[in-house]
C-alpha cells in the first residue's frame, strides 16, 4: 500500500525567497578537501587552473555554487592569515592540529581562495579567527583583503598579485566557540564579538554581512544570547550547526554504506530533527528581533559516519549514497520552508570529506548522489515561495515517525513553477494528489533520483550507479517510488 499524500498549492500567493546563500558550500582545511580535491598546484599532471582541478571546477560550476565559506570550521581558529600570503616557498609549514595532525603547507591562503571562488563565480564567506588570533590580527586581514587606498596592507595585497581589492560576501567571527574555537559561554563570547566586530572596518558599502557563531543541534541558548547580548547593528546573521548521525553517538555514528534499514529510518529521523531545531532557534529570533533583521545561518549540516577502515580518520572522508540524497532533499524542504530567517547554509563539506558533492582519487572524480541533488535543486536559488499544504502519511518505526513525503514549491527566477518532493521511505512508494489554486498545469516535467539499493552510490570504478533520470506525471496521481527525490516544472 503506497503511502497517500495530497498536496494544496494556492498560487495566488507568495512566500519568502529562497536565497540561493541556502545553497552554499564549506571547505576547510581538512583532509583532501583543498589539497587533492579542489587544489593541485600549477605544476601538478591533473589539468588545472592556477593550481585548482578543471574537472572539479567544471563540475561544481554546473551546480551553480553560490558561496563557499573558507579556511574553516575548527582550523579557522587556529589560522593566521599572514602565513597563507607571498611568496609559497616562505610560507611556514605548520601542523593541522585538529584534522589528522598532518602538515599544512598554506600553499592555498587568501589569493588562491579568491582565485577558487572566481573561478566557481561564487560569493566569499571567510571565517576569521576569535579563538587564538587577535581583534587586531582580525581588523588587518579584513582590511588586506578589501582596502582601496593607498594603505601598506593594501599596497602588500598588490604586490602579492591583487591590485583590485577582494569582495567579501560574509565575514564570521570564530566558529563553534562553545568547543573546538575556544570553550567559552555564549555570554562571553557575546562580549569578544562586541570587540572584533568592533575593529572590521571596509570601505563604505563593502562590509560584508558579519557571522556570530552561534549553537548547535538542539540547543537554542546561544541563539538566544547572541541574539540579545549583541546590538542588531553589529550582526547579520547567526550560524548553527547539525550534523546527521545515523546512531546519534560520536564514537560509533554507524557506517556510510552496509547499513540496516534501521539505521535508514534513525537517519531520516534524525534528519528531519532540523526542522524542529530551526523551528525552535527562529522563536529565540523572533524574540530578540523582532524587525527580521537576522538571518540564521545553518553553515555546516550534513551526515557524519564512521571513518572507511584503513583510512586517516582525522580526514573525515565518506562514501555517499542514495540516503545522502534523502537527507540533503529533506533538508532543503526545512530550509525552503524558513526561508524568511534560514538564508544562507553551507553544506559539510564540499569535496572528500564528511556530506561531499565530489569523491576524487588522484586524478580520478566522482561525482555522488548529494551533487546531483543539488543540480536538480538549482532551480530554487533565488525562487519564490508558494505557499502549500501538505497532508501526508507517516514513514514510522518503534513509535516514532518522519512524514513520508515532504515537498517544496516554488516560482523560479525564470518564471516557471517548480515542485520538489522527496519520499524517505526505503521500502514504500508514495502516491501524491496535487490540488493547485490559481495555476493551470497538468503535467509534472523533470527528473528523478532513485535507486534500487538503499547504500547505492557512485564509485570510481562504477561512476554512474545513482544518477537522475527523466521523470514526467499527471497531476492527478504523482507517483514517487521508495527512497526518491523529483524536482519537477508543472507545466499546462
Ligand atoms: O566540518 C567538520 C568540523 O565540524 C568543523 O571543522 C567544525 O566546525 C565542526 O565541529
Amino acid at each position: 500500500q503506497a503511502h497517500q499524500v495530497s498536496i494544496k498549492v494556492d498560487a495566488t500567493q507568495q512566500g519568502p525567497v529562497i536565497n540561493r546563500d541556502i545553497y552554499g558550500q564549506f571547505a576547510e582545511h581538512l583532509g583532501r578537501g583543498i589539497y587533492g580535491g579542489l587544489w593541485v598546484g600549477k605544476d601538478s599532471s591533473i589539468p588545472n587552473t592556477k593550481g585548482f582541478r578543471n574537472d572539479v571546477i567544471k563540475a561544481l560550476k554546473e551546480i551553480k555554487v553560490p558561496l563557499v565559506r573558507w579556511p574553516g570550521g575548527c582550523f579557522a581558529d587556529e589560522y593566521h592569515w599572514r602565513e597563507g600570503i607571498g611568496d609559497k616557498n616562505k610560507r611556514p609549514v605548520k601542523v593541522n592540529t585538529h584534522w589528522g595532525g598532518v602538515e599544512e603547507t598554506n600553499a592555498v591562503g587568501t589569493h588562491e581562495f579568491f582565485d577558487l571562488v572566481e573561478l566557481l563565480g561564487a560569493e566569499a564567506y571567510i571565517n576569521g579567527n576569535l579563538g587564538t588570533g587577535t581583534p587586531q590580527e582580525m581588523a588587518e586581514w579584513l582590511e588586506y583583503m578589501t582596502s582601496d587606498k593607498n594603505s601598506t596592507l593594501a599596497n602588500e595585497r598588490r604586490a602579492n598579485g591583487r591590485d583590485k581589492p577582494f569582495e567579501i560576501a560574509y565575514f564570521g567571527i570564530g566558529n563553534e566557540a562553545w568547543g573546538c574555537g575556544g570553550n567559552m559561554r555564549p555570554e562571553y563570547y557575546s562580549d569578544l564579538y562586541r570587540q572584533y566586530a568592533t575593529f572590521l572596518k571596509t570601505p563604505p558599502g563593502k562590509m560584508p554581512k558579519l557571522v556570530a557563531s552561534g549553537g548547535d543541534t538542539s540547543d537554542t541558548k546561544w541563539t538566544d544570547v547572541l541574539s540579545s547580548h549583541i546590538p542588531l547593528r553589529m550582526v547579520d546573521g547567526i550560524s548553527y550547526h547539525f550534523y546527521t548521525l545515523p546512531k546519534d553517538e560520536w564514537k560509533d555514528k554507524g557506517d556510510a554504506l552496509n547499513f540496516s534499514q534501521h539505521e535508514w529510518f534513525t537517519t531520516m529521523e534524525r534528519t528531519y530533527r532540523m526542522e524542529k531545531y530551526v523551528t525552535d532557534n527562529v522563536a529565540k529570533l523572533d524574540k530578540n528581533d523582532p524587525d527580521g533583521k537576522l538571518g540564521f545561518y545553518v553553515d555546516e549540516w550534513g551526515t557524519w559516519y564512521n571513518p572507511e577502515p584503513g583510512r586517516e580518520p582525522g580526514f573525515l572522508y565518506q562514501q555517499n549514497s542514495m540516503r545522502d540524497a534523502v537527507v540533503a532533499a529533506v533538508n532543503f524542504n526545512i530550509f525552503h520552508e524558513h526561508a524568511d530567517r534560514v538564508r544562507m547554509t553551507s553544506i559539510a563539506q564540499m569535496v572528500n570529506v564528511l556530506q561531499a558533492m565530489i569523491l576524487t582519487d588522484k586524478e580520478k572524480m566522482v561525482l555522488t548522489p548529494t551533487y546531483y541533488v543539488y543540480d536538480m535543486y538549482k532551480v530554487f536559488q533565488d525562487a519564490t515561495s508558494i505557499p502549500f499544504t501538505i497532508k501526508t502519511d507517516k514513514y514510522a518505526e518503534d513509535g516514532k515517525s518522519v512524514p513520508a513525503v515532504t515537498a517544496s514549491v516554488a516560482k523560479g527566477t525564470d518564471g516557471k513553477l517548480y515542485l520538489a518532493l522527496v519520499n524517505l521511505d526505503p521500502t514504500e512508494s508514495a502516491s501524491v494528489k496535487l490540488a493547485l489554486k490559481g495555476v493551470k498545469a497538468a503535467k509534472a516535467v523533470g527528473q528523478i533520483l532513485t535507486a534500487d539499493k538503499m547504500d547505492a552510490h557512485n564509485s570510481f570504478d562504477k561512476p554512474a550507479q545513482v544518477k537522475p533520470a527523466r521523470y514526467s506525471s499527471s497531476l492527478d496521481e504523482l507517483s514517487l517510488p521508495a527512497k526518491s527525490v523529483v524536482v519537477a516544472e508543472l507545466i499546462p
